[in-house]
Protein backbone atom coordinates (compact mmCIF):
# COMPACT_ATOMS: atom_id res chain seq x y z
CA UNK A 1 0.00 0.00 0.00
CA UNK A 2 1.19 3.35 -1.00
CA UNK A 3 0.19 5.89 1.77
CA UNK A 4 -3.99 5.20 1.27
CA UNK A 5 -3.65 3.91 -2.35
CA UNK A 6 -3.70 -0.16 -2.83
CA UNK A 7 -1.30 -0.31 -5.98
CA UNK A 8 -2.72 -3.29 -8.26
CA UNK A 9 -0.75 -3.95 -11.76
CA UNK A 10 -1.92 -5.99 -14.33
CA UNK A 11 -0.51 -7.83 -17.38
CA UNK A 12 -1.06 -10.76 -20.12
CA UNK A 13 1.99 -12.05 -21.48
CA UNK A 14 3.17 -14.74 -23.79
CA UNK A 15 4.24 -17.97 -22.49
CA UNK A 16 7.88 -16.60 -23.04
CA UNK A 17 7.16 -13.42 -20.81
CA UNK A 18 7.24 -11.04 -23.12
CA UNK A 19 3.90 -8.25 -23.39
CA UNK A 20 4.23 -7.02 -26.82
CA UNK A 21 6.41 -8.30 -29.92
CA UNK A 22 9.33 -7.72 -31.46
CA UNK A 23 7.69 -4.48 -33.52
CA UNK A 24 6.85 -3.32 -29.24
CA UNK A 25 2.99 -4.02 -30.73
CA UNK A 26 0.89 -5.83 -28.34
CA UNK A 27 -0.13 -8.83 -30.66
CA UNK A 28 -4.17 -9.88 -31.27
CA UNK A 29 -2.78 -13.33 -30.17
CA UNK A 30 -2.55 -11.74 -26.54
CA UNK A 31 -6.13 -10.40 -26.85
CA UNK A 32 -7.93 -13.23 -25.33
CA UNK A 33 -11.33 -12.96 -24.27
CA UNK A 34 -10.90 -14.85 -20.33
CA UNK A 35 -8.72 -12.54 -19.68
CA UNK A 36 -10.56 -9.39 -21.32
CA UNK A 37 -13.36 -10.56 -19.21
CA UNK A 38 -11.20 -10.82 -15.91
CA UNK A 39 -9.74 -7.40 -16.84
CA UNK A 40 -12.82 -5.30 -17.00
CA UNK A 41 -13.93 -7.10 -13.91
CA UNK A 42 -11.08 -5.32 -12.26
CA UNK A 43 -11.58 -2.47 -14.29
CA UNK A 44 -14.45 -1.63 -12.90
CA UNK A 45 -13.42 -1.79 -9.50
CA UNK A 46 -10.51 0.91 -9.89
CA UNK A 47 -10.46 4.52 -9.18
CA UNK A 48 -7.88 5.25 -11.70
CA UNK A 49 -5.74 3.83 -13.79
CA UNK A 50 -2.15 4.49 -14.83
CA UNK A 51 -0.35 3.50 -18.27
CA UNK A 52 2.34 4.98 -20.62
CA UNK A 53 1.70 7.16 -22.95
CA UNK A 54 1.54 4.28 -26.05
CA UNK A 55 -0.49 2.02 -24.24
CA UNK A 56 -4.23 2.29 -23.61
CA UNK A 57 -6.84 0.34 -22.77
CA UNK A 58 -9.72 0.34 -25.38
CA UNK A 59 -12.72 -1.25 -23.25
CA UNK A 60 -16.51 0.35 -23.04
CA UNK A 61 -15.79 2.01 -20.15
CA UNK A 62 -12.37 3.39 -20.39
CA UNK A 63 -13.81 6.66 -21.22
CA UNK A 64 -15.40 7.19 -17.85
CA UNK A 65 -12.42 6.21 -15.90
CA UNK A 66 -9.77 8.79 -13.86
CA UNK A 67 -6.91 8.19 -15.78
CA UNK A 68 -2.88 9.27 -15.68
CA UNK A 69 -0.92 8.98 -19.24
CA UNK A 70 2.60 9.09 -18.38
CA UNK A 71 4.81 11.05 -20.28
CA UNK A 72 7.75 13.14 -20.50
CA UNK A 73 5.97 15.52 -22.50
CA UNK A 74 5.21 17.78 -19.98
CA UNK A 75 6.67 19.05 -16.88
CA UNK A 76 4.52 17.68 -14.20
CA UNK A 77 1.11 17.07 -14.83
CA UNK A 78 -1.38 18.66 -17.51
CA UNK A 79 -4.52 18.27 -18.86
CA UNK A 80 -5.01 15.74 -21.29
CA UNK A 81 -6.42 17.20 -24.35
CA UNK A 82 -7.55 13.56 -25.61
CA UNK A 83 -10.13 12.84 -22.64
CA UNK A 84 -11.48 14.77 -19.60
CA UNK A 85 -11.18 12.68 -17.19
CA UNK A 86 -7.35 12.27 -17.98
CA UNK A 87 -3.89 13.77 -17.13
CA UNK A 88 -0.64 13.18 -18.51
CA UNK A 89 2.02 13.00 -15.96
CA UNK A 90 5.88 13.04 -15.89
CA UNK A 91 6.53 11.24 -12.68
CA UNK A 92 9.91 13.39 -12.73
CA UNK A 93 7.99 16.36 -12.18
CA UNK A 94 5.06 15.60 -9.37
CA UNK A 95 4.64 12.42 -7.15
CA UNK A 96 1.91 9.55 -7.50
CA UNK A 97 -0.06 11.08 -4.23
CA UNK A 98 0.04 15.29 -6.21
CA UNK A 99 -0.71 13.32 -9.08
CA UNK A 100 -3.60 11.13 -7.68
CA UNK A 101 -4.94 14.27 -5.91
CA UNK A 102 -4.87 16.19 -9.14
CA UNK A 103 -7.05 13.93 -10.18
CA UNK A 104 -9.34 14.31 -7.21
CA UNK A 105 -8.77 10.96 -5.78
CA UNK A 106 -7.08 10.90 -2.24
CA UNK A 107 -7.12 7.13 -1.61
CA UNK A 108 -8.47 4.39 -4.09
CA UNK A 109 -7.46 1.59 -6.02
CA UNK A 110 -4.80 2.47 -8.63
CA UNK A 111 -4.55 -0.05 -11.64
CA UNK A 112 -0.93 -0.14 -13.18
CA UNK A 113 -1.76 -1.11 -16.74
CA UNK A 114 1.95 -0.85 -18.47
CA UNK A 115 3.96 -1.06 -20.50
CA UNK A 116 7.66 -1.71 -19.34
CA UNK A 117 9.08 1.47 -18.16
CA UNK A 118 5.81 1.65 -16.34
CA UNK A 119 5.50 -1.44 -14.47
CA UNK A 120 9.12 -1.17 -13.22
CA UNK A 121 8.64 2.22 -11.69
CA UNK A 122 5.95 1.07 -9.69
CA UNK A 123 8.10 -1.61 -8.71
CA UNK A 124 9.80 0.67 -6.90
CA UNK A 125 6.97 2.53 -5.77
CA UNK A 126 5.46 -1.15 -4.22
CA UNK A 127 2.59 -2.82 -5.82
CA UNK A 128 -0.17 -4.61 -3.64
CA UNK A 129 -0.60 -7.39 -5.74
CA UNK A 130 0.50 -7.91 -9.83
CA UNK A 131 -1.84 -10.01 -11.60
CA UNK A 132 0.10 -11.83 -14.52
CA UNK A 133 -1.95 -13.63 -16.95
CA UNK A 134 -0.10 -16.22 -19.04
CA UNK A 135 -1.36 -16.85 -22.72
CA UNK A 136 0.63 -20.18 -22.73
CA UNK A 137 -0.06 -20.99 -26.16
CA UNK A 138 1.30 -17.53 -27.60
CA UNK A 139 5.40 -17.27 -28.05
CA UNK A 140 6.68 -13.75 -29.19
CA UNK A 141 10.49 -14.29 -29.60
CA UNK A 142 12.72 -11.22 -29.60
CA UNK A 143 9.32 -9.74 -27.88
CA UNK A 144 9.15 -7.04 -24.82
CA UNK A 145 9.59 -8.13 -21.53
CA UNK A 146 7.18 -6.79 -18.94
CA UNK A 147 9.61 -4.93 -17.07
CA UNK A 148 11.93 -2.56 -18.53
CA UNK A 149 15.45 -2.93 -17.68
CA UNK A 150 14.71 -6.65 -17.52
CA UNK A 151 18.19 -9.30 -17.81
CA UNK A 152 18.41 -11.29 -20.49
CA UNK A 153 16.61 -14.72 -19.01
CA UNK A 154 14.82 -13.08 -16.36
CA UNK A 155 11.16 -14.49 -16.25
CA UNK A 156 8.63 -11.44 -14.95
CA UNK A 157 8.41 -13.68 -12.09
CA UNK A 158 12.17 -13.67 -11.42
CA UNK A 159 11.78 -9.96 -11.35
CA UNK A 160 8.50 -9.87 -9.25
CA UNK A 161 10.21 -12.52 -6.79
CA UNK A 162 13.09 -10.32 -6.69
CA UNK A 163 11.13 -7.27 -5.54
CA UNK A 164 10.18 -9.20 -2.51
CA UNK A 165 6.17 -10.28 -4.24
CA UNK A 166 5.25 -13.83 -4.20
CA UNK A 167 2.74 -15.94 -5.86
CA UNK A 168 -0.97 -16.81 -5.01
CA UNK A 169 -2.48 -19.81 -6.42
CA UNK A 170 -2.76 -20.78 -10.03
CA UNK A 171 -6.22 -19.79 -11.73
CA UNK A 172 -6.94 -21.49 -15.31
CA UNK A 173 -8.66 -18.63 -17.10
CA UNK A 174 -9.28 -20.41 -20.17
CA UNK A 175 -8.64 -24.25 -20.83
CA UNK A 176 -8.10 -24.39 -24.14
CA UNK A 177 -6.06 -21.79 -24.82
CA UNK A 178 -3.96 -22.70 -21.73
CA UNK A 179 -4.33 -19.07 -19.88
CA UNK A 180 -3.49 -18.78 -16.65
CA UNK A 181 -3.39 -16.30 -14.27
CA UNK A 182 -1.48 -15.66 -10.54
CA UNK A 183 -1.89 -13.17 -8.13
CA UNK A 184 1.43 -12.07 -6.61
CA UNK A 185 1.77 -10.23 -3.43
CA UNK A 186 4.21 -8.81 -0.85
CA UNK A 187 5.81 -11.43 0.88
CA UNK A 188 5.21 -9.66 4.26
CA UNK A 189 1.64 -9.26 3.77
CA UNK A 190 1.47 -13.22 3.06
CA UNK A 191 2.51 -13.59 6.67
CA UNK A 192 0.65 -11.00 8.80
N1 LIG B 1 0.48 -7.31 -22.76
C1 LIG B 1 0.17 -6.36 -21.89
O1 LIG B 1 -0.43 -6.63 -20.83
C2 LIG B 1 0.56 -4.92 -22.17
C3 LIG B 1 0.33 -3.96 -21.20
C4 LIG B 1 0.72 -2.66 -21.44
C5 LIG B 1 1.32 -2.32 -22.65
N2 LIG B 1 1.52 -3.29 -23.58
C6 LIG B 1 2.19 -2.94 -24.85
O2 LIG B 1 3.51 -2.54 -24.55
C7 LIG B 1 3.94 -1.59 -25.52
C8 LIG B 1 4.65 -0.45 -24.83
O3 LIG B 1 3.72 0.34 -24.08
P1 LIG B 1 4.14 1.79 -23.54
O4 LIG B 1 5.05 2.43 -24.54
O5 LIG B 1 2.92 2.52 -23.09
O6 LIG B 1 4.97 1.44 -22.25
P2 LIG B 1 5.89 2.26 -21.25
O7 LIG B 1 7.28 1.75 -21.44
O8 LIG B 1 5.36 2.14 -19.87
O9 LIG B 1 5.71 3.77 -21.64
C9 LIG B 1 6.57 4.43 -22.52
C10 LIG B 1 6.24 5.90 -22.57
O10 LIG B 1 5.53 6.36 -21.40
C11 LIG B 1 6.15 7.55 -20.90
N3 LIG B 1 6.78 7.25 -19.60
C12 LIG B 1 7.14 6.04 -19.11
N4 LIG B 1 7.64 6.16 -17.87
C13 LIG B 1 7.58 7.46 -17.55
C14 LIG B 1 7.92 8.21 -16.40
N5 LIG B 1 8.47 7.63 -15.31
N6 LIG B 1 7.70 9.54 -16.39
C15 LIG B 1 7.15 10.13 -17.48
N7 LIG B 1 6.81 9.49 -18.62
C16 LIG B 1 7.02 8.16 -18.64
C17 LIG B 1 7.11 7.99 -21.97
O11 LIG B 1 6.32 8.76 -22.88
P3 LIG B 1 6.90 9.95 -23.78
O12 LIG B 1 7.64 9.28 -24.90
O13 LIG B 1 5.66 10.66 -24.23
O14 LIG B 1 7.78 10.78 -22.90
C18 LIG B 1 7.54 6.68 -22.62
O15 LIG B 1 7.93 6.82 -23.96
C19 LIG B 1 2.70 -1.21 -26.32
O16 LIG B 1 2.70 -1.89 -27.55
C20 LIG B 1 1.55 -1.74 -25.50
O17 LIG B 1 0.44 -2.12 -26.29
C21 LIG B 1 1.16 -4.57 -23.38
Amino acid sequence: MFLSYSIQGYAIVSSDGMIADADAMMPDALKLDADQRFFEREMDCADAVVHGRRSHEGHPNSHIRRRLVLTRKVAAIAPDPDYPNSLLWNADGASLRQACAALGLQSGTVAVLGGPETYRMFLEIGYDAFHLTRAGKVKLPGGMPVFAQTRSGQSPEDVLCEHGLAPGPVRILDEVNAVTLVSWRPKERLRE
